[in-house]
């Protein structure tokens, strides 16, 4: 079984990449509702929450973690990893050397930017790149209700992107970012490549964890009834039971 966390709904569009690369394989999904959200917190927070899911999902016989947050990703990826000695996917590491642009956006949650971290993966393996990093924490409840299109979404969009410079790509470093992929890509034009980490982690776990089932299944946890998951899970087609449950409080 695969174990996949995020602070909340969004990771179900990390979760649903996976599903569809690894259909035999079970998954269980945990959305941290409870503690949303990581991005506007500081690392050690997001560290202490991140370790704590990872426990409780191996404890559930987790075979390999994906972190589906980027915010945790950028703070917990490397301290998961050395405290853990399973497979640990995240959607940061797992995209950060296959970016091969000159000019790339980076766009995530206040956290994640700060972090710094997609700056340095990217400027490690390709120094001669330019980067353009943007927090757009209004994005996450505009998803979060369901307005990813009209114009709430436009116009937030245009006051984040337009001021950005012209550039090759634009990394969608945020959970929820894919579901206003629609207006991102109307307000940054056709010629930028919109590159979705999800998809390229769901790719790479599918080459490195080898495990298959006769008969998978998906289970879905959160930490507190999740605002809005019948809306973002039937944008997502991923009706699936919820269980609510808060690994802090067991
Ligand atoms: N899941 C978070 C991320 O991808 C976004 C929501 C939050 O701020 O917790 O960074």
């Amino acid at each position: 079984m695969i174990g996949i966390f995020d602070s909340g709904i969004g990771g179900l569009t990390v979760a649903k990449q996976v599903i569809k690369r690894l259909p035999n394989c079970s998954l269980t999904y945990f959305g941290d509702t409870a503690r949303l959200p990581y991005g506007t917190k500081g690392p050690e927070f997001v560290k202490k929450y991140s370790e704590k899911i990872t426990e409780w999902l191996i404890q559930k016989n987790a075979k390999a973690i994906v972190i589906a947050c980027h915010t945790s990703s950028a703070w917990a990826g490397d301290y998961l990893r050395k405290k853990f000695n399973i497979p640990i996917f995240d959607v940061l590491s797992s995209s950060v050397d296959k970016i091969n642009f000159k000019k790339i956006g980076i766009i995530g949650t206040p956290g994640t930017i700060k972090s710094g971290a997609w700056e340095r993966g990217i400027l490690e393996r390709n120094p001669s790149a330019k980067i353009y990093s943007k927090a757009c924490p209004l994005f996450v409840p505009l998803a979060e209700e369901g307005i990813v299109s009209g114009i709430i979404a436009e116009k937030t969009a245009e006051n984040y992107l337009k001021g950005l410079a012209k550039v090759d790509a634009l990394v969608l470093a945020c959970t929820h970012y894919p579901l206003l992929a629609r207006v991102i890509r109307k307000t940054v034009g056709r010629q930028v490549k919109i590159i979705d980490p999800g998809v390229i982690l769901a790719k790479d776990i599918e080459g490195a964890f080898v495990e298959r089932e006769e008969k998978p299944s998906i289970s879905i946890f959160f930490s507190d009834v999740p605002y809005n998951f019948g809306k973002i899970s039937k944008s997502l087609k991923m009706e699936s039971e919820i269980t609510v449950k808060d690994p802090f409080y067991e």
